[in-house]
């Protein structure tokens, strides 16, 4: 077993087949986009815009690395049908409570993959007339994207793999890792 400094291992930990960024790792980086966020919403009245569920581990640490007042509020999205459903139609299951129209929106995902999900919720949310609307993401798989979408903050660019931990699950499981991991090559699904 790699990535573990430690004999003992937790259960949840048997998911885990290779840390890809520690803890500490993804800790310092949030600080920094936290400070360049600050920076650039200086004055402005920003709001967050998370995406249920993974999102929520990433925004609730980073919103306590800004120094400039936010407000938060999330969506609830899934797709229609097949993942890879080109059209990139998703269906709203939560909505925001809040209006966007005249507000700083910045938009925050767990991970970026084809792009078609954010693709259909900037649409989405460009139509009710934000002041500005910006996306933060904490991961991006450059090699999947099937489409382009402008991202203005990335913390991290990873390889074509599936990816567990801080908010990121497989089978609703494993969010709760402090880490962002490889799924344990026994766990993973074989492609038919
Ligand atoms: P996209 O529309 O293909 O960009 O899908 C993005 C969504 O797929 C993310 O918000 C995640 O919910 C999910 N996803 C993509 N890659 C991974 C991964 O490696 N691990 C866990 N979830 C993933
Ligand atoms: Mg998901």
């Amino acid at each position: 077993m790699e990535g573990f400094g430690h004999v003992t291992q937790t259960e949840l930990e048997r998911g885990v087949g290779e840390i890809l960024i520690e803890e500490e790792a993804i800790q310092t980086r949030i600080a920094d986009l936290g400070a360049e966020i600050s920076a650039d919403y200086a004055g402005r009245d920003l709001l967050l815009v998370g995406v249920l569920k993974g999102a929520v581990f990433f925004m609730a640490d980073l919103m306590r690395e800004l120094t400039v007042p936010c407000e938060i509020d999330f969506m609830a999205i899934s797709s229609y049908g097949a993942a890879t459903d080109s059209s990139g139609a998703v269906r709203i299951l939560k909505d925001l409570d809040i209006n966007v129209s005249g507000r700083h929106v910045l938009v925050v995902e767990d991970i970026i993959d084809s792009g078609l999900t954010l693709s259909y919720l900037m649409r989405n949310l460009t139509a009710r007339k934000p002041a500005s609307l910006e996306v933060v993401t904490l991961l991006t798989k450059p090699e999947r994207r099937e489409i382009d979408v402008p991202v203005r903050y990335v913390g991290f660019e990873i390889p074509n793999r599936f990816v567990i931990g801080y908010g990121l699950d497989f089978a609703e499981r494993y969010r709760n890792l402090p880490y962002v991991a490889v799924l344990h090559a026994d766990l993973i699904p074989s492609a038919t």
